[in-house]
């Protein structure tokens, strides 16, 4: 996806800044309702599953925080993020621990994309306070990534449909963010 100018009454910098903070509000709930799961069956990843949680707890507050700096605003679909982030996590992690990494390369590798070309459009507008706070998480975003493929989330094929669902929804998501 492409980030343009916007047309609206918001600028495009503080989109951005919204709909990452409605994704991390998500991604908290795919974290959480995955944790509720795997404390009962899944007990071995339940540290990994807490670290990916704390680590979108403080991407959350750090874009809030930049938001509140320049009179953002929480997006539209703030509630629609933590709901289907909560469906997501919830579905994966009941088809177990393959699901739950199949989730986490799916969610992390769209976000990991558009974290890079946010970059790129808040470098050409100059905007260095929003392009710190894209930068500032991305190493994050990549080393979930990274883990869920090396779990195996990237390349099982019988969870192929799950990603494929996955991706679409976050992809649907951040379109309807930025619109
Ligand atoms: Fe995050
Ligand atoms: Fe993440």
């Amino acid at each position: 996806m492409e980030y343009k100018d916007s047309k609206g009454l918001l600028d495009t910098p503080r989109k951005i800044l919204k709909v990452n903070h409605a994704g991390e509000f998500g991604a908290i709930n795919i974290y959480r309702s995955q944790l509720f799961i795997a404390r009962l069956f899944m007990r071995d990843l339940v540290p990994l599953l807490e670290s990916f949680l704390a680590d979108e707890k403080r991407h959350l507050q750090i874009f809030w925080d930049e938001i509140r700096s320049r009179n953002g605003i929480k997006c539209k679909s703030f509630w629609l993020c933590g709901l289907g982030g909560y469906f997501m996590g919830a579905v994966s992690a009941l088809l177990g621990r393959k699901g739950i990494m199949a989730c986490t390369w799916a969610v992390e590798s769209v976000v990991v994309n558009h974290l890079h070309t946010q970059l790129s459009y808040l470098e050409s507008k100059s905007d260095r306070a929003a392009y710190d706070t894209v930068a500032a998480i991305l190493e994050d975003e990549q080393n979930h990534r990274d883990i869920g493929s090396r779990h195996g989330g990237a390349d099982n094929i019988w969870y192929g449909p799950l990603r494929n669902a996955i991706s679409l929804f976050t992809e649907a998501v951040i379109r309807f963010g930025m619109r």
